[in-house]
């Protein structure tokens, strides 16, 4: 129950983020998507299967390095990012991507033994049991294929995370409440042993996410990203008292370029067994 009651905040909160996603957090993401990429060595005439795809940072390079003879399959649980990314896939004429939106967790539609690839940038955090979803990337995975996922790291290395506390404390059920857990320590390196993964790799990357100004901070957390259903149900005033408390927890980022906060990622690789 607690499960689906997340996944419905998630479903519904990127809806209305949307607009924003792209303009708060392409520039801070573009680090760590392309060091999954670079992980994932998408080869010509691949199959791939990317989750929680949002509006297709990585799904659109996923379909050029596997080219036309290539098939991208990209599902989000959020039907407005699956539309964003159809509308763009459309207008650039990318004929080799499917976009569909499913849960990360649930892959029943796709064959056994479908995929070359499986991707997840920046998904996991927000499911409530990733377990699921590397049990079935490996069901769905051919022999020999791999898996590569990014999260963010450790809650202690991302100077934003009070973004969460502060939301979480004028709403009835926590946003996303095992956010920093799978980056945290071995975890996801951990639980894709457990799920019957081989040949797992795990590097985490330091960074600094920059924001020109209090509204691009702003924008970022509050309406760009899974915080923006709740936000969006305050009233002026809770809106202001949170936006205020979350510039205070952000402060000792802020110089004369705006603000750069550190954060961290961490991206794991794995492969499925011959
Ligand atoms: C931070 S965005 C990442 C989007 C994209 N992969 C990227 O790298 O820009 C997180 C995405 O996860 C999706 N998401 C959250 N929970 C999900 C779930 N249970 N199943 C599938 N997608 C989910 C959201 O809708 C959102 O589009």
């Amino acid at each position: 129950m607690r499960s689906q009651l997340q996944r419905r905040i998630q479903r519904y909160g990127w809806d209305k983020a949307v607009d924003d996603y792209e303009a708060g957090w392409k520039a801070s993401l573009a680090l760590v998507q392309s060091r999954l990429l670079k992980t994932a060595e998408a080869k010509k005439g691949e199959d791939v299967l990317d989750l929680a795809c949002g509006t297709g940072l990585v799904s659109f390079p996923l379909a050029q390095a596997i080219g036309p003879e290539g098939r991208l399959v990209a599902t989000d649980i959020s039907e407005k990012m699956v539309e964003e990314l159809e509308a763009v896939a459309h207008a650039i004429r990318a004929t080799n991507i499917e976009a569909t939106r499913a849960d990360g967790e649930m892959l029943d539609m796709f064959d056994d033994q479908r995929f070359d690839l499986v991707t997840c940038a920046l998904g996991l955090m927000y499911f409530p049991e990733p377990m699921n979803t590397f049990r079935q990337s490996l069901r769905v995975l051919k022999p020999g294929g791999r898996a590569v996922f990014a999260v963010w790291g450790a809650r202690k290395n991302c100077g934003w995370a009070d973004i969460f506390p502060i939301v979480d404390a004028r709403v009835q059920s926590e946003v996303c409440p095992m956010f920093f857990r799978m980056g945290t320590g071995s975890v996801m390196a951990n639980e894709l042993k457990e799920a019957g993964f081989t040949d797992i790799k795990e590097e985490r990357i330091s960074t600094v996410l920059p924001f020109a100004n209090d509204e691009n901070a702003i924008t970022a957390a509050f309406t760009g990203g899974p915080v923006a259903l709740a936000y969006g149900r305050f009233d002026e005033a809770t809106r202001a008292e949170a936006k205020q408390e979350y510039l205070a927890s952000i402060a000792p980022y802020k110089n004369s370029n705006g603000y750069e906060i550190p954060g961290e990622f961490v991206v794991c690789s794995a492969r499925k067994a011959e």
